[in-house]
């Protein structure tokens, strides 16, 4: 498939589908009106009264042009009334659009830029949008697929005017590069836990650092880590055939810079739940529990092309969570790389316990801020849906910049609260913290325990992306049932303004 921008009349370029963009107004305004005149006019009005399509968001009409204009087909995409139109109703309807013309097995589509004239968003930012509907939309996991599905298909975004088209070049180079991020960190948890053990972890890492010269991958092995004392890391890792691996990327900018962000994410490769082992249906889509590195890594993949203007460090520990002889058992006590003693009560709650070591390493580097990116609790799930991270954090300047970095990438974020009155509910009768809290607040008491390995001067936010990263069921147009890379858009904006 291949998108571009190309300078032109899009009333007299020849194509299989042109793809128009139609606003919902009020009856008296006559129901729906396009946003372009052409050469058809009278016959679209025709149609899409017949058809009694109105422009709602969502909508699709195909409209065949008899020879009038060289494209064989006009597709009318709705978007909704004017008022309510955002970034991603057009990301949406363009993902429409783009599997309306994929069932026709079309080669060329011509798509205009929606709302071109009016000034209600840069041209930049809606060919971004519109580059993300189809790209995303378009993406299937066909590793393990005897037939693959690679139809050739061209999209050209087609603008008169030739600013048009360099904003339009500009916004749709920024769409390829956030696609590719997410499409990356999709495969990445789509991929069977056999084939994505901790040490294929490693090797992503290496390969990513292989291909950019501004970024360079440290790995700590199991020796490393138990002199670096991250009992929780070796503790989850125990009852496990792999090693576990600690991995740490640095991207470093070509201009000089102090500003330096970590990002840290939960590297489950596969999570049974180890002795506490998870009922089969919990446990069967357990290998997204890598998520949080996926998203990580899916940044850091484009990282060199966005080129923020700061240094971006990604850190993660990658482990397996299995039961056996040798596993961790619930009541065993374990120590964290800053001497904290934990008292692991269900050996499920693992991903806090590879966190707050990999949170102590991270603050070591000092950043100035730390991001963590992990399915850590069911819990979140329950408070928030499948559709919305929470977002926990010690810091009100890193949480609005976070809820408004994801508002601009498209992708829901809530912020929670690290309620202080809850801290009784994970202290342990013989150590200092115990790995789980009560029936109840599930997301709350888990941000509360990683937040004991994060000083308190430190800028830290804690995003569970437990409901988000891997789709039960589909959820969008763009976004279908399976991983979704979740989170690498809004990382990507974060270091972009930051
Ligand atoms: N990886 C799971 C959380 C999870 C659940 C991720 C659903 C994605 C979808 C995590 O390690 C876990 O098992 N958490 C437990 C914590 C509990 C034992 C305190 C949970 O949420 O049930
Ligand atoms: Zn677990
Ligand atoms: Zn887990």
């Amino acid at each position: 498939m291949e998108l571009s921008v190309v300078k032109g009349n899009f009333e007299k370029e020849v194509c299989d589908v042109l793809v128009l963009y139609a606003f919902q107004t009020k009856k008296e305004e006559g129901g729906v009106v396009l946003p372009t005149d052409i050469a058809l006019k009278g016959l679209l009005t025709k149609v899409m009264s017949e058809e009694r399509f109105k422009g709602g968001s969502g909508q699709a009409l195909f409209v065949r042009t008899d020879g009038l204009i060289p494209a064989k087909r006009v597709l009318i995409l709705g978007l909704g009334k004017k008022e309510d139109l955002t970034l991603e109703t057009i990301r949406e309807a363009t993902a429409v659009g783009f599997q309306a013309a994929r069932s026709l097995k079309t080669k060329k589509i011509v798509l205009v830029i929606p709302c071109e004239n009016e000034a209600l968003f840069d041209v930049q930012d809606v060919t971004h949008a519109m580059t993300e509907g189809v790209r995303l939309a378009a993406y299937t996991f066909s590793r393990y697929k005897k037939q693959k599905k690679n139809g050739v298909i061209s999209f050209v975004v087609m603008a008169a005017d030739p600013k048009v088209v360099s904003l339009a070049k500009k916004g749709m180079a920024q769409g390829e590069l956030f696609s590719k991020g997410t499409l990356f960190a999709r495969d990445l948890v789509n991929t069977p836990a056999h084939h994505m053990r901790p040490i294929d972890l490693v090797d992503v890492a290496k390969e990513i650092a292989k291909k950019n010269p501004a970024i360079t991958v440290r790995v700590f092995g199991k020796d490393r880590l138990e002199k670096m004392g991250a009992g929780g890391i070796l503790g989850v890792a125990q009852g496990s055939e792999h090693a576990p691996y600690m991995v740490h990327m640095i991207y470093k900018p070509s201009v000089r810079t102090k500003k330096r962000v970590a990002l840290v994410g939960k590297a489950v490769t596969f999570d049974s739940g180890g002795l506490s082992l998870k009922p089969a249906d919990y446990m069967m889509t357990m290998k997204q529990d890598m998520a949080g590195a996926a998203s990580v890594l899916g940044a850091f993949c484009v990282m060199s092309e966005i080129s923020p203007k700061l240094e971006v460090h990604g850190i993660f520990a990658a482990v397996e969570n299995m039961p056996s002889g040798k596993a961790i058992r619930p009541g065993d006590v374990l120590v964290a790389m800053n001497k904290k003693t934990v008292e692991v009560l269900n050996t499920d709650a693992e991903g806090r316990l590879t966190l707050m070591d990999t949170l102590c390493y991270a603050q070591k580097q000092k950043p100035n801020c730390v991001i963590d990116l992990a399915t850590l609790t069911g819990a979140c799930v329950v408070a928030l849906g499948e559709e919305i991270t929470g977002v926990m954090s010690n810091d009100q300047t890193l949480t609005q910049k976070i809820l408004f970095a994801a508002k601009a990438a498209g992708e829901n974020m809530w912020e929670l609260p690290l309620e202080k009155s809850y801290k009784k509910l994970i202290k342990s009768t013989i150590a200092d913290i115990q790995n789980i809290g009560g029936r109840y607040g599930g997301a709350l008491t888990a941000g509360l325990f990683l937040q004991e390995f994060v000083d308190p001067k430190m800028p830290w936010a804690h995003l569970d992306i437990a409901g988000p990263a891997f789709a039960e069921r589909d959820i969008n147009t763009y976004t279908k049932k399976g991983a979704t890379g979740h989170a690498v858009r809004t990382l990507l904006e974060f270091l972009q303004t930051f």
